[in-house]
């Protein structure tokens, strides 16, 4: 059997054990989804937003990229971000990333990953300079490493808020509460390293003030 296969086969005794013990699941699932988070995280396969935190299909709404960025260019994270909170309506948004992460240790360093992973990798870099002073302060690369996955969870959350979609949300329902956590690779926890209420303070050059 090809791996290929095998995920075929897997897949179909995943679907016959879950109509076993719940014979109207899918049927049931089919018709909407409601869920209360939208998870943005990293694309690492050793972070499944879904298995990490107990949840099951319909509860986590879910974007994964590269060491978990929010990009206001990028039209993918922005539509996700725009129909999570203002058609399906999420209490929470989630930004997490994870300790040991590639994308983070990558933009540590100077090599040239050539062409689109530097563009993207570029991002993570204005995150150190924001935070040069406190990050080079750190003598252990891995120690270094997982501030700067702290600290990168905590811009990410705060470039939420920076958004007209959030803003809209919080002025006229006072929601989505925004949470910045890191999963530990090690041991398999999550540590929440900063969140922002609705209606938080932020820069005013960021605000709006004609939503
Ligand atoms: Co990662």
């Amino acid at each position: 059997m090809t791996p290929i296969d095998k995920l075929l086969a897997d897949n179909k005794a995943w679907a016959a054990g879950i109509k076993a013990d719940d014979p109207e699941y899918f049927e049931r699932l089919s018709h909407l989804q409601t869920p209360e988070f939208l998870w943005i995280g990293c694309s690492d396969s050793r972070v499944p937003a879904d298995r990490i935190t107990g949840t099951q299909p319909g509860e986590i709404f879910v974007h994964r990229n590269i060491a978990n960025m929010v990009v206001h260019t990028d039209v993918n994270l922005l539509s996700v971000l725009d129909f999570a909170v203002s058609h399906l309506k999420v209490r929470h948004v989630i930004v997490c990333g994870h300790y040991g992460c590639g994308g983070i240790k990558a933009a540590m360093t100077n090599h040239d990953y050539k062409y689109v992973l530097n563009m993207w990798l570029r991002n993570i870099k204005d995150v150190y300079r924001l935070h040069s002073r406190e990050l080079d302060a750190i003598a252990d690369p891995e120690d270094r490493a997982d501030r700067l996955t702290e600290l990168n969870v905590r811009e990410q959350v705060m470039h939420l808020a920076k958004t007209s979609i959030i803003q809209r949300a919080w002025k006229e329902e006072q929601r989505p509460r925004l949470h910045g956590w890191v999963y530990g690779l090690k041991d398999g926890l999550i540590k929440p390293v900063f969140d922002m209420d609705a209606g938080s303070k932020l820069d005013p050059i960021y605000k709006y003030d004609d939503l």
